[in-house]
C-alpha cells in the first residue's frame, strides 16, 4: 500500500497499480482506439511493420518510471500520427485508460483526469511495487 497525500482531488504518490481509471472509461477508450488507432497499432495492440505495439514488455519497459501524464502528452500531441492533436483531452484520457487496462493494470473507482498536472502525479511502474 502506498501512502497517499491528498491535495484536492490529486493523489500524490499514486501508481498505475492503484486503480486509477474505471472500467467504463476503458470501454469508451477502446471504442476510440478502434476508430483512431488500431489501423496502425493493430486490433490487438500488437503493432505493425513500422509501428510499435502498445502492450506487453516492450511497451511497459519503455514507459517504466515515467508518468501517465507523459504518456497522455505523447498521445495528445503526436497521435494519431496521420492527424495529430485531433483528439479531445477526454478522448485521450479514455484511450490511456484503455491502454492501462490492456496492460493489466487494475481498474478502480474514479476516472483518470483530463488535466496533465494531475496525470503527472501517477507513476507508471511495470512491476507491482
Ligand atoms: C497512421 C498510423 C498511426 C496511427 C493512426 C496512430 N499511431 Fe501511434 N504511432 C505510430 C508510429 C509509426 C509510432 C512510432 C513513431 C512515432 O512515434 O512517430 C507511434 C507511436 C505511438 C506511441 C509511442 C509508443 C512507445 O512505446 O514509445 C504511442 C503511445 C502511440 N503511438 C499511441 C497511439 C494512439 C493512442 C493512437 C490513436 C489515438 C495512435 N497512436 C494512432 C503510428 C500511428
Amino acid at each position: 500500500m502506498s501512502l497517499w497525500l491528498l491535495i484536492g482531488t490529486v493523489a500524490i504518490g499514486q501508481t498505475v497499480w492503484d486503480g486509477v481509471y474505471t472500467e467504463a472509461q476503458a470501454t469508451r477508450g477502446e471504442a476510440t482506439y478502434n476508430e483512431r488507432c488500431s489501423a496502425c497499432h493493430g486490433t490487438e495492440l500488437e503493432g505493425g511493420d513500422m509501428t510499435p505495439g502498445l502492450t506487453t514488455g516492450m511497451f511497459t519497459s519503455n514507459w517504466n518510471e515515467l508518468t501517465v501524464g507523459d504518456l497522455f502528452e505523447r498521445i495528445r500531441i503526436t497521435m494519431p500520427l496521420d492527424n495529430p492533436s485531433s483528439l479531445s483531452r477526454q478522448q485521450v484520457a479514455d484511450v490511456v485508460a484503455f491502454l492501462l487496462k490492456a496492460n493489466k493494470w487494475p481498474a478502480g473507482e474514479s476516472e483518470l483526469p483530463r488535466e496533465t498536472f494531475a496525470l503527472k502525479e501517477i507513476k507508471i511502474l511495470s512491476l507491482k511495487p
